[in-house]
């Protein structure tokens, strides 16, 4: 089962196939932003994928115009809730 850690908070929980970081932080209470509910039209969930990021989802046309939108965006940047 993969895992998802968090190292700001130093908090690390085992996720299922297709669970989102986000998920993951509400999971075990790290804190992640989510001001439009996970709907992928914020960008308040912006993480970097230290990594495993070949283990994660493709970006699609969505994400990449929302992700467009953050601060700071890193060729390993991905919307959480993606
Ligand atoms: Fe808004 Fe991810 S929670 S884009």
């Amino acid at each position: 089962m993969p895992k998802v850690r968090f190292l700001r908070e130093r908090l690390e929980v085992e996720i299922a196939d297709g669970q989102t970081i986000l998920q993951a932080a509400k999971q075990i209470g790290a804190p992640e932003g989510d001001r439009c509910g996970g709907v992928c039209a914020c960008s308040t969930c912006h993480v970097y994928v230290v990594k495993g990021f070949d283990q994660t989802s493709e970006l699609e046309d969505e994400e990449f115009d929302i992700l467009d939108k953050a601060f700071d965006v890193r060729p390993t940047s991905r919307l959480g809730c993606q």
